[in-house]
């Protein structure tokens, strides 16, 4: 089989295991948003890299299904809550199920979802029962840290770059990794190879991040997913906006500081006045570096599991599609 085919296999698998594990029930209006954000797709990202990893150290596909729909399910329902703090009205070309049903719709059924994903982890035999749900209960709490931070930065105009990255790192960059180190638990890999393996799905969780930071601002509406220009709408201060503070022009920077301090009368004149200063100010170019280098960290770490190139080589072109990505 080709290397494509393989993830398309992965894919395959997941979505026939969700099909198992998950049926509407009533009440309809818990389980039905459920089903809706789960089955409007998306990249399957975590998932494919639990499968990955276990397949990296020669384990057992089907043991690692349940891992891979917890990490798809608790995704799906920081996404759920992450929407109606963003106030999005899109996800993944369709409306927000804050916007489609409520927002009491959406905070317990993002709650049911979460406790789904739990109930996932029960089938694992206890050693790697408690291996997987530590690491996952400690994962999810770092989220909640980092989505706490995200939201305190709208409204703080001294953010600094290290502590934008750290932000990230948890909002973001823990779960990716720990969707590795979850396959590497499950394969019996040696605690080495688990960290190691951490430390590139963390670097390449940030990479994937600052690539997500981008796109809200100047990917393409038609393929994107979600409302280009919502980070802007909501004053959020990724490193587009922390270094054009940097380096734009001391009128540039009125200008930016100011439009930062309230909610915007014109949403799209904002956003059209921002984009245009995140691109003279040099901001693009930084961020693109960042995400390079970020990428570049995460390969440096792959050199170093303990495991045969040519299977390396799968994690590495998966970290360079990511880099390019435009959904
Ligand atoms: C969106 O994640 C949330 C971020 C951490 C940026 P994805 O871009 O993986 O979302 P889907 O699951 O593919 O829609
Ligand atoms: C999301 O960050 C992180 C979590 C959902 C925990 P964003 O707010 O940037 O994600 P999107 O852009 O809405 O997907
Ligand atoms: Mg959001
Ligand atoms: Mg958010
Ligand atoms: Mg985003």
């Amino acid at each position: 089989m080709t290397k494509q085919d393989t993830l398309g296999v992965f894919r395959e698998k997941i979505l026939a295991h969700l099909d198992i594990r998950f049926q509407t029930k009533a009440p309809e209006n818990l389980y039905e948003p459920i089903a809706y954000i789960l089955g409007l797709g998306g990249k399957r990202m975590r998932p494919i890299l639990t499968l990955m990893s276990v397949d990296v150290f020669d384990g057992d596909i089907e043991a690692a299904l349940d891992a891979a729909l917890a990490i798809e399910m608790f995704h799906n329902f920081s996404l759920v809550h992450d929407d109606i703090m963003d106030k999005a009205p899109l996800r993944r070309g369709k409306t927000t199920v804050h916007k489609k049903w409520d927002v009491n719709t959406g905070i317990l059924s993002g709650d049911a979802l979460l406790i789904k994903s739990y109930q996932a982890f029960e089938n694992y035999p206890p050693v790697i029962f408690k291996k997987l749900v530590s690491l996952f209960s400690q994962t999810a709490i770092e989220v909640c840290e980092g989505q706490q931070y995200d939201i305190d930065f709208e409204t703080r105009n001294d953010v600094s770059v290290p502590e934008y990255l750290m932000m990230i790192t948890y909002k973001t960059a823990v779960l990716v990794a720990t969707s590795l180190k979850m396959g590497a638990i499950i394969a019996g890999a040696s605690d080495t190879d688990a960290e190691v393996l951490y430390s590139f799905g963390r670097n390449l969780g940030v990479a994937f991040q600052l690539q997500d930071d981008y796109l809200d601002a100047f990917g393409d509406p038609e393929t994107f997913g979600k409302q280009v220009g919502g980070d802007i709408i909501e004053n959020k201060k990724p490193i587009l906006y922390l270094k054009a503070v940097d380096s734009a022009t001391i009128k540039d920077r009125q200008v930016l500081t100011d439009l930062f301090a309230r909610k915007p009368e014109n949403p799209k004149e904002k956003i059209e006045r921002v984009k245009d200063i995140f691109l003279k100010s040099g901001s693009v170019d930084y961020l693109k570096r960042s995400i390079a280098d970020y990428t570049e960290k995460a390969f440096t770490d792959l050199d170093q599991i303990s495991v045969s190139g040519e299977k390396k080589e799968v994690l590495r072109k998966f970290g360079e599609k990511l880099m390019g990505r435009t959904i």
